[in-house]
């Protein structure tokens, strides 16, 4: 593996690449200034931030370089069914793929993100308001979309450094 490569808009990504560079030693570059670091088919682990369920920059990035692992973050709880639903959006036929929450702060945006971000957040806190039961994952999304929080973890990266080990 050469490098860790991501793609982050307002630092959560940013962080967990960060993070791992830490942990497996691994240089770490931002999607813009790794062409001058790396080859074509290099092998990378690539993260990207989650738009409109869209990994970005996965696209290019798996033409340009030997993709060998892939993390989208996104602002909604991991578990299977986001990991799922990534694999789905994404079509990512590698197995080595990982979810990864990341976090949620408006005032981080500007422009067409910033619009889009409060339009979808208005929809997503109707719905929450309209269930009579809500669950933690509930108060965590209103708190994050109000607040703005960052809900980076390095136990997050568990499983991606778990499957680290086994090839190397
Ligand atoms: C326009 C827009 C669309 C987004 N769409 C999704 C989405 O489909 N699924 C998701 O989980 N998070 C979505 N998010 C939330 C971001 O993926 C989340 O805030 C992530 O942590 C951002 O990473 P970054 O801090 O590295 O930029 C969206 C954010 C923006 C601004």
């Amino acid at each position: 593996m050469q490098a860790i490569v991501y793609e982050s808009k307002t630092g959560n990504t940013k962080r967990y690449a960060e993070i791992l560079g830490q942990k497996t030693g691994l240089p770490v570059y931002s999607h813009k200034e790794a062409s001058r670091h790396l080859n074509r088919q290099d092998e990378i682990i690539y993260l990207g931030w989650l738009f409109a369920s869209i990994i970005k920059g996965y696209k290019k990035a798996a033409e340009h370089y030997d993709v060998k692992a892939v993390c989208g973050v996104g602002m909604r709880r991991a578990g299977e069914e986001a990991l799922k639903d990534m694999i789905k959006q994404n079509h990512i036929s590698d197995p080595n793929a990982f979810y990864l929450q990341g976090g949620y702060d408006v005032n981080k945006l500007s422009g067409i993100y910033k619009f889009m971000m409060k339009m979808m957040s208005k929809v997503i806190l109707k719905e929450i308001e309209k269930k009579e039961t809500k669950t933690d994952e509930d108060l965590e999304t209103i708190d994050m979309i109000n607040n703005g929080r960052s809900l980076v973890k390095v136990e997050n990266l568990a499983s991606i450094l778990e499957w680290l080990k086994t090839i190397s």
